[in-house]
């Protein structure tokens, strides 16, 4: 049965991907912050503009969702960017904008679709970052995690009959990697002191851009939670995810210790 999709950062990576996938035999409303990026979305999508950073285009998006359909199956929150540094030089500002792309906005679209939304589902594509391991993407896992928080009290609290599911991938080969490395430039420039880490930092996002697990996996595990009658509320993507959940279990003072010395060894 045809069902219909709102896709938000549907003109890259992972969120093209899904929306490739599912505008084959559905109707699909892709999101998108670029007009020069809309060939990216497939023929049969509805594109409609979307950009977290100017809360009055997240209301105009969902009002012009609302004037095309009165039921949406499945809300699933893609868009994404990393903001990288030390905590020690990291302009709040930064962790600001952080917050607003990760976290209110998809709140914000959500929120104003929850009345169309009964019976459906939102999916939100979360990190393994969520599982607050890793240095110098603080302000990432942690919009990744209040994320989940936030989004997994909804379900807790919500009387409609919606299901919320978090996906967790982990290093997959998208632009994201080398988008976080040019946005973030002007931060790694003032942390001099941390120069070794920043380098290692660096090396490793361009690895992961290359070497990642491809899209499809994301996809993958996406369709699966969607067709499930009874989704799990969490599904991590890759070995590296599965480890990140498994470590992340560990006391924080050992879990500490291993960190540093992992880094130490890494950022030589
Ligand atoms: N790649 C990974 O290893 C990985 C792992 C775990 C989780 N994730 C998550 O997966 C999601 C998709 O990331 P991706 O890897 O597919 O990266 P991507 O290729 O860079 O896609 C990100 C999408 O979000 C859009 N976007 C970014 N900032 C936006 C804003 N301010 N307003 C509206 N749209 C915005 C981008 O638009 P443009 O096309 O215009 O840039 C793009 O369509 C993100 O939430 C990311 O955190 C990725």
């Amino acid at each position: 049965m045809k069902k219909i999709y709102i896709i938000t950062g549907a003109t890259s990576g992972i969120g093209k991907a899904l929306c490739e996938y599912f505008a084959i035999n559905n109707t699909v409303f892709a999101g998108y912050r670029n007009a020069e990026k809309l060939n990216e979305l497939p023929a049969q999508a509805i594109p409609f503009f979307i950009d977290s950073n100017r809360p009055e285009s997240i209301a105009q998006a969902a009002e012009f969702i609302k004037s095309k359909t009165d039921k949406i199956d499945t809300l699933i929150n893609v868009s994404g960017c990393v903001v990288a540094g030390a905590m020690e030089h990291l302009p709040v500002d930064e962790l600001r904008r952080q917050f607003e792309v990760n976290v209110f906005a998809h709140i914000d679209l959500s929120q104003r679709l929850l009345p169309i939304l009964d019976g459906g589902k939102i999916i939100n594509i979360s990190s393994m970052s969520s599982f607050g391991i890793f240095p110098f993407i603080a302000p990432y896992g942690a919009s990744k995690r209040a994320l989940d928080i936030m989004f997994n009290a909804l379900q807790l609290e919500i009387k409609k009959d919606i299901k919320v599911i978090s996906i967790k991938p982990g290093a997959i080969a998208t632009p994201l990697w080398e988008k976080s490395i040019n946005e973030n430039e002007k931060s790694f420039s003032t942390c001099t002191d941390y120069n070794k880490e920043i380098k290692f930092m660096v090396k490793n996002a361009k690895a992961n851009g290359v070497k990642g697990l491809p899209v499809e996996k994301v996809v993958q595990t996406v369709i699966k939670a969607d067709s499930a009658k009874n989704p799990r509320p969490s599904y991590t993507v890759g070995l590296d995810a599965k480890a990140a959940e498994l470590i992340s279990h560990l006391p924080q003072g050992i879990l500490n210790k291993l960190i540093k010395f992992k880094l130490a060894q890494k950022a030589k």
